[in-house]
C-alpha cells in the first residue's frame, strides 16, 4: 500500500498569488502530474490541511478542479487556513464519512487503517483536537486493536525548532500522546503546517511533517528569526506500508537528470577501472 501526501497547497482564486509571490495552483498542477506518473501509482492521496489560502468556496472549487485527474481516493482534513465547515461543504463525500461538524473519520478500505483528525480551531492558527477528537481517536483505535493504523492531522504535536511555527502547534499534544500510549498498533503519524520535511518520534512512533509542493517555511532555527518562506525544490511524502511498517520517502517534483544505469551489459559497474 502506497500513500501520497499532499499538504499546504494554499490554493487561491485565479489571478491572485499567495503572499503576492506564489502561484500555488501551478505547483499543485505539477504535484498532481507527478503523482500520476509514479509507478506504481499510490493507492490513496491524503491531504493534511491548508488546501486553501482563505477558506473560500472558489478556492476549494479550484483545488477540486486541479486534483480531479487523480483516479485514487483523495482524503482531506482541514488546516488553519481552511475550516471544518468550509472543507465539508466542498467535499460532500467526506462529510458523509463524518459524524457532526468535525472532520474526524476512519478509512477502512486499505491494509493500513487511516485515521484522519481535525485539529483546527476556527479563526486561530494553532491546533487542538479537543476532547471530541481525542475520544474519537481512542474509540477508533479501540475498535480494531489488531489492525495497524496511520494517524493524520494538520498541526504537529512536537517542536521543530522553528519558533514562529512551534507557537502554533497542537495545544493538546499531551492528550494525543496518552491515547497513542493505549494502542500499540499505531505505526505512524503525519501532519503538515510547517511546509517542510521533518522526521522525529512522538509517543514512541515515527512522526513526520510532509513537505509542501510550493513554498517552504524557511529553515530558520534562530528563535529571533522573522516568519519567512523560501521557494525550495517542491516535494511530497510517499508513505509505503510494507513488511509491517510505514517507510516514508521524500519524492521531489520536477524533471531531474536520470535514470542512469549502475551496471553495463557485462554486469560490471559502469566505469570500473581496468586492473592489470
Ligand atoms: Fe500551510
Amino acid at each position: 500500500m502506497l500513500i501520497a501526501q499532499l499538504t499546504d497547497t494554499h490554493i487561491r482564486r485565479p489571478g491572485t498569488l499567495a503572499y503576492g509571490v506564489v502561484d500555488t495552483a501551478l505547483y499543485l498542477e505539477a504535484a498532481v502530474a507527478h503523482i500520476l506518473a509514479l509507478a506504481p501509482r499510490p493507492d490513496v492521496v491524503i491531504v493534511t490541511g491548508d488546501l486553501t489560502d482563505f477558506d473560500d468556496p472558489a478556492e476549494y472549487a479550484r483545488f477540486r478542479a486541479l486534483t480531479a485527474a487523480l483516479p485514487m481516493p483523495l482524503l482531506p482534513i482541514p488546516g488553519n487556513h481552511d475550516s471544518s465547515a468550509g472543507l465539508l461543504a466542498a467535499f460532500p463525500e467526506i462529510a458523509a464519512r463524518c459524524d457532526g461538524g468535525r472532520v474526524n473519520y476512519v478509512v477502512e478500505d486499505f491494509p493500513l487503517r487511516l485515521v484522519m483528525l481535525d485539529s483546527t480551531v476556527y479563526g486561530c492558527p494553532h491546533g487542538q483536537l479537543g476532547e471530541e477528537g481525542l475520544a474519537f481517536l481512542d474509540r477508533a483505535l479501540g475498535a480494531t486493536p489488531g489492525r495497524p493504523a496511520f494517524v493524520c492531522a494538520h498541526h504537529p504535536p512536537f517542536l521543530t525548532g522553528i519558533r514562529h511555527m512551534d507557537v502554533q502547534n497542537l495545544s493538546d499534544a499531551a492528550g494525543l500522546e496518552e491515547v497513542f500510549g493505549h494502542w500499540p498498533q499505531v505505526l505512524g503519524f503525519t501532519c503538515g503546517h510547517v511546509h517542510r520535511a521533518v522526521t522525529t518520534t512522538f509517543a514512541g512512533i515515527a512522526a513526520t511533517i510532509g513537505p509542501a509542493p510550493a513554498h517552504a517555511v524557511s529553515l530558520a532555527l534562530d528563535p529571533q528569526a522573522p516568519p519567512t518562506f523560501h521557494m525550495e525544490p517542491p516535494s511530497l511524502s510517499l508513505h509505503l506500508f510494507t513488511d509491517g511498517r510505514v517507510v516514508t520517502h521524500r519524492s521531489f517534483i520536477g524533471a531531474y537528470d536520470g535514470p542512469h544505469p549502475f551496471f553495463g551489459p557485462d554486469g560490471k559497474a559502469i566505469g570500473t577501472p581496468e586492473r592489470a
